[in-house]
């Protein structure tokens, strides 16, 4: 395994310092005069990756902020960390484990040997087993363990575990089949558990418990629920031989744990495998998309992956002037870095895509969300933004109020596609034009001298007044298939890679998400004893325990 490239604080180099002058000389520059001064802006600052056009010509950038953002680039070693990735060296270093989500969706034809074992092969072994399985629950040749065939799959996991299948199967619903009904459970909330299978026959329900550690207690608890709900629904008393039947005809599980799924009592022969180089919010190419290929089957599944390989050939051997997600990781970091943005929206004028912004909030969150350099010294600056969004003609009659008008600066992604899944009389084109005509109103605004010359009453004037300068990419396909949402997600993962090596971090684990798992750990026996709460917590929560306790008719006295 390679050695990584040295980290470099960016914000101590020369190209940095080039880059805060030049943004003192364009950062207050309206695009109006940009598009105005550069006719063929729109023409250069376009690319295509796969079937992605990619439009970030609304953007407060020219020729020279890019020129000094690759400069920046450079000096960091994005090429040499983007190798490394592809390498197998130790990217994610704080988990001393390769980072290889781009090996899940090479050919079967192509080798990636990291330590002496090809990857692409054992990723291909996994598939077909997968594919086996798919095809058997798809054709009915699966049994429950009354012999009928399954007709609900309930995926049970949470984060990566959920976050990407779920955003898979409601994006591609149109291929899915609809003899299946597929359901995502989460949260640890019970009512969700309840809500997912309480109209479902047990006889004919397959649960797909999806859990990297499998020891994720929401997972984990859910997953043993949803046992108790199958037994009992069947008449069965657990433990007995017709019991564990029945939970092998009706659990399967998606982990790198074959320990813990096999205490679970689910059989190993009924799991499947990643492995520890796929991180959780990396994982929906790989088995963790088990219900998405039951859903639309395999053949749809590989055109998915296809999507992914594309943009990552793009994002490996493209140089990175003309590289997509490059480009769009120097934009994030340019806006979070000299606009202070701290927020982003991702506004897809899609029904489909409604939860591509929770998924891209993983990605982005769980990915940049950090303080600490790699090399353990403290950030200087900003980091990863708050990302959020909801598809966007809905957010026109809500936020976007304050995208228009508000005192913060939101960069946004509008994501659409020519041609809809069913096309209903005009629906397509009002939705595209409102698409265009939001990109159009944020970037060039309108100013108070148009308002006044339309008659507005003066005191009216500055309130109806746009002030514009409000960047936006616009990401048209043509149509949402399985392999256009494999390169969405793709150049996602690459543009955060990109963002989190200019700002020297490692954007592949999350020690962040610990300290809270371990207090409930403690705090879930506390709040269930009779005992008196236990020193340690401080005011607030000791409070609000007694409380809780107290409604629940628990604790002393
Ligand atoms: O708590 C965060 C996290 O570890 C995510 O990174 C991960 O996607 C999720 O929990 C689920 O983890 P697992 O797949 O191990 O259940």
């Amino acid at each position: 395994m390679s050695t990584l490239p040295e980290v470099v604080h960016v914000r101590q180099t020369p190209e940095w310092a080039a880059l805060v002058a030049h943004h003192q000389q364009v950062g207050e520059v309206h695009l109006r005069q940009l598009f105005a001064e550069d006719p063929e802006r729109a023409d250069r600052y376009v690319g295509q990756v796969g079937d992605l056009t990619v439009d970030w010509s609304k953007h407060r950038v020219t020729d020279e902020t890019f020129r000094l953002l690759i400069a920046a680039a450079e000096a960091v070693h994005l090429p040499e960390w983007i190798e490394a990735m592809w390498s197998g060296a130790p990217v994610n270093s704080t988990e001393r484990r390769s980072v290889l989500h781009v090996a899940l969706r090479q050919p079967r034809t192509n080798s990636l040997v990291v330590d002496g074992v090809d990857v692409v092969r054992e990723v291909h072994d996994v598939l077909d087993r997968m594919v086996g399985f798919a095809d058997q629950v798809r054709s009915g040749a699966w049994l429950g363990h009354r012999g009928t065939p399954i007709t609900n799959i309930v995926n049970i996991g949470i984060g990566g575990s959920d976050l990407g299948p779920a955003m898979a199967c409601d994006a591609l619903r149109a291929y899915a089949d609809p003899r299946l009904t597929i359901r995502f459970v989460s949260n640890i909330d019970g009512d969700e558990l309840w809500e997912a299978t309480h109209d479902l026959d047990p006889a004919e329900t397959l649960f797909v418990v999806s859990s990297k550690t499998f020891t994720t207690i929401e997972t984990i608890t859910n997953a043993a629920s949803a046992r108790r709900w199958l037994l009992g629904g069947l008449g069965l008393a657990a433990g007995s031989p017709a019991a564990n039947n029945a939970v092998s005809r009706h659990f399967v599980a998606v982990s790198t744990n074959v320990g813990a799924v096999t205490d679970f009592g689910i059989d190993p022969a009924n799991m499947f495998g990643f492995w520890d180089w796929v991180g959780g919010r990396y994982s929906v190419d790989s088995a963790i998309g088990l219900s998405l290929m039951v859903a639309i089957g395999p053949d749809q599944f590989g055109q998915f992956l296809g999507g992914f390989h594309t943009v990552d050939e793009h994002m490996r051997t493209e140089q990175l002037a003309t590289n997509i997600p490059v480009l769009l990781g120097l934009l994030g970091v340019w806006y979070r870095e000299f606009f202070g943005a701290e927020t982003h929206a991702v506004l897809p004028y899609s029904h489909y895509l409604a939860k591509l912004p929770a998924y891209l909030q993983q990605l982005d969150m769980e990915s940049n969300g950090k303080s600490v350099r790699r090399d353990g010294t403290p950030v200087d600056g900003p980091t990863g933004p708050v990302v959020w969004g909801t598809p966007g003609t809905n957010g026109q009659h809500a936020y976007y109020q304050l995208l228009h008008q508000g005192t913060s600066l939101v960069p946004a992604d509008l994501i659409g596609f020519a041609h809809p899944a069913h096309d209903l009389g005009d629906h397509h084109d009002l939705l595209l034009a409102n698409l265009l005509a939001q990109a159009e109103a944020l970037a060039f605004g309108k100013t108070a001298g148009e308002v006044a010359a339309e008659g507005t009453d003066t005191d009216l004037v500055t309130h109806r007044t746009f002030p514009g300068n409000r960047p936006t990419t616009t990401i048209l396909a043509p149509t949402l298939t399985p392999a256009v949402l494999g390169q969405l997600v793709a150049l996602h993962e690459h543009r955060v890679f990109t963002e989190g090596v200019l700002w020297g971090i490692n954007s592949f684990d999350q020690w962040g998400v610990e300290l809270g798992k371990v207090l409930a750990g403690r705090i879930v026996h506390e709040l269930t004893s009779d005992a008196p709460v236990p020193a340690g917590h401080d005011s607030s929560t000791a409070r609000l325990i007694d409380q809780l306790r107290a409604e629940r008719g628990r604790g002393p006295g």
